[in-house]
């Protein structure tokens, strides 16, 4: 029997606004994305690159169309659901880094094993755990200011990783760094798909791309190219 996919988006499309203000940001999107894959999703500004995103991290819900993630389907959850889909099912890593100014790497990644009912044991060990995995294992009770932009991010990663989300979510996790961070940063989140990690990641940076298994390329809201390659070791 075949394996079911991860990931199934069937005939997604999502609609902003109303009358001649309307913009199909996704039209009839479908794809599937098995466990353990590394896929990058491409596609020039206004592609509706982040609108997928989105809707993959079930931070909204499309207008059209079936999201079904580990055999849930996402569109009729309510919010609440979703909140507890999210903090469970995904891990997400942003551009920005996006953490917590005030607390250290450490208390940052601990931060979403806090909102997660009932609470798991062990929270800080599970923290420690994904912060040597990202090799920062000297840097745990450092503050964001005191770190570089790639050991932000590396800390970012090991955030996304720490409740052990099915699908780590990068959205131009290497826009902010430069290029030789840019290339450590890819080889870790690399890393981690050799480990098991389903990983898909939003980009608009070919050799990104380049370095992917699967690529996915978005125009005016539409898949225009799903291409798979070998990647060599
Ligand atoms: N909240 C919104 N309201 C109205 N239009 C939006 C909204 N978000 C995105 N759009 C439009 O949807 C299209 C896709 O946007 P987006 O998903 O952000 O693209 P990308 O991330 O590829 O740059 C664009 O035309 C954008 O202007
Ligand atoms: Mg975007």
């Amino acid at each position: 029997m075949r394996e079911a996919p991860l990931l199934s988006v069937k005939n997604v499309s999502r609609i902003y606004g109303k009358g001649a203000a309307r913009v199909a940001a996704l039209d009839g999107v479908s794809f599937d994305i098995k466990a353990g894959e590394f896929v990058a999703i491409i596609g020039s500004s206004g592609s509706g690159k982040s609108t997928l995103m989105n809707l993959l991290g079930a931070l909204d819900r499309p207008t059209e169309g079936s999201i079904i993630i580990s055999g849930q389907e996402l569109s009729r959850r309510s919010q609440k659901q979703l909140a507890d889909f999210r903090n469970k099912m995904v891990g997400f890593v942003f551009q920005q880094f996006q953490l917590m100014p005030r607390r250290t790497a450490l208390k940052n990644v601990m931060m979403p094993l806090q909102f997660r009912r009932p609470r798991l044991a062990n929270e800080r060990e599970r923290a420690i755990k994904c912060l040597n995995d990202v090799g920062l294992s000297d840097r745990m009770d450092h503050k964001p200011t005191q770190l570089s932009g790639g050991q932000q991010q590396r800390v970012a990663i090991a955030r996304a990783l720490v409740g052990e989300p099915d699908i780590l979510l990068a959205d131009e996790p290497t826009g902010a760094l430069d290029s030789k961070t840019s290339e450590d940063i890819m080889a870790l989140l690399h890393q981690l798909n050799a480990n098991g990690q389903t990983v898909i990641i939003i980009t608009h940076d070919p050799e990104v791309a380049q370095a992917s298994q699967r690529v996915i390329t978005l125009k005016d809201g539409k898949i225009i190219s799903d291409t798979s390659q070998e990647i060599a070791a």
